[in-house]
Order: structure tokens, then sequence, then C-alpha cells
């Protein structure tokens, strides 16, 4: 199977620690927040949840570069959420409200939260694909086109809420689905690649050397990305970066 282009040509930059990372990253994503606003007035960003963008949302708020981005312009979505309240520790909006969202002035109407607490976690999944297809304008048929969508992998090569083998992988039509993911016994909720890859550009946010093997399977290995998910991100018209610390690109030889 050919891999697609996109794939054979992601940007990929690599530091030596996470802290340093989480600063280059902070500086590409104020630079690219500043020419959206510039262009369009807004700036359409997708938080990525775990624990890894911790670090990168901390200096986001920090005193350094805090002041540089007019916050009041930018639309915060969510990549994907666990089936849990907003209070919950394992919530990815808890996370982003404890280190970006609760140190900068945005307005609640500007913060598109996945409502994952709902007790069906498919009707989550629908309230979030309207409210993007409200706020996008979006006709039958047609993506949202995101400024930048951050995303971590896990450790097996999953990224959002896709999982290995999971039919979430498959979906073609949905913005957003709730699949069940057998490996963690739970739901989930998740933008779907399509809805991902319809984005300006897509920045994988990866540390640790427990990432390191699917990293090399993900970038150097065959094209399977019911194995390893991670592959099935390439944007149809934007850009791929990966931004790395030195332990998890440790197996990429070049
Ligand atoms: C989630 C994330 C998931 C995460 C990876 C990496 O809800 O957990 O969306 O895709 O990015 O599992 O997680 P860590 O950063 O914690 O390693």
């Amino acid at each position: 199977m050919d891999v697609p282009t996109a794939l054979q040509k992601p940007e990929i930059h690599i530091y030596p620690t996470l802290e340093e990372m989480s600063r280059a990253a902070a500086v590409m994503i104020l630079q690219e927040g500043k020419e959206a606003i510039t262009a369009r007035g807004q700036f359409l960003l997708v938080l990525a949840g775990g624990s890894t963008p911790r670090s990168l949302y901390t200096q986001l708020s920090g005193d350094e570069f805090r002041p540089q981005l007019d916050w009041s312009k930018v639309h915060f979505f969510w990549g994907d959420e666990r089936a849990v309240p907003p209070i919950h520790l394992d919530s990815n909006f808890r996370m982003a409200r404890e280190t970006l969202l609760s140190k900068i002035s945005v307005s609640p109407t500007h913060i598109h939260r996945i409502p994952a607490e709902k007790t069906v976690t498919s009707e989550a999944a629908k309230i979030y694909a309207a409210e993007l297809k409200d706020f996008f304008g979006l006709k039958e048929g047609e993506w949202p086109r995101f400024d930048l969508v951050l995303l971590g992998m896990g450790p097996e090569g999953h990224t959002a809420s896709l999982f290995p083998n999971n039919p979430a992988l498959q979906e073609e039509h949905q913005l957003v689905v709730a699949p069940w993911v057998e490996q963690l016994k739970c739901y989930r909720v998740t933008l779907t690649p399509p809805a991902i890859n319809h984005s300006a550009q897509v920045v994988f946010f990866v540390a640790g050397e427990d990432k390191a093997a699917a990293l090399h399977a993900v970038l150097k290995g065959e094209f399977h990305p019911e194995t390893y998910p991670a592959q099935i991100i390439r944007p149809v018209a934007g850009r791929l970066t990966w931004i790395l610390d030195r332990a998890a690109a440790s197996q990429l030889s070049d």
C-alpha cells in the first residue's frame, strides 16, 4: 500500500528534554495563533489530552508566553475526552483548565468542551458534533478546518481516542464518535480521522522512552494504521509536524 505523501514528509523536531520541546511548541503555537488572528480574526486550536501536554500548557500560560497572544481571539476545542465529568482527575478538560484556561482571559463561549459526562457517551459525541457543525457552518459532507490540532500518542501508537483495531479508525462520515475502547474497557469521545485530517496543521507532541518503539513504527515502519492509529493522521491539505524529545525519538536513527 502506498504511504500517503504527508506521512513521507512530516516536519520532525527533536529536543533534548520535555521542557525544551514544550518551549519550542509554545513558540510555534503562539506564532501560528498570531498569524491566524491577523488573517482571520481568530485562532481555532484543538487541545490534546493525556499528561504530556501539561508542560506545554503551563509554558503557554506562564509569564513569558501568556502576554504574547490575544487569548480572547482563541477558540479551544478538544481532540478527545474520557467519559467522565469535567471535574474528574481523568478529564482532559480539567487538565487544560488547571494548566491553561484558568490562567488566561477567554470567554466561556470560546471553550468548546466535549460534554463527556453524559450517561450515554454517544449523546456527548452528537452534541459535540452539532457544536462543530454550527460553529463552522458545515453542510452535509463538509469538515471543520481547525488552524492547529495538538495530538499526543500512546505507547502503542494510538492518538486522540483512536485506538488499534477500533471501528472509529474506519469512520468516514461522522465528525465525532464515541467508541468502546476494549483496551481500556471504557467509552471515549473522539474526533474522527477525517475531522482531524481537514485541519490546516496537526502537531504531534510526544515525549518519553515508552513511546520510542511505536514512534519508530509510525514514522519508519509499514503503513498499518489499524495497528498504529497515529499513521491515519495525514492532513489532506495541511501540515503535519512532530515535536519530540530525544527519549521518544531514540529509535529514529536518522
Ligand atoms: C487521552 C489522549 C491520548 C493521549 C495519549 C498520550 O485522552 O489520553 O488524547 O491520545 O494523547 O494517550 O498520553 P500521555 O501524554 O499521557 O502519554
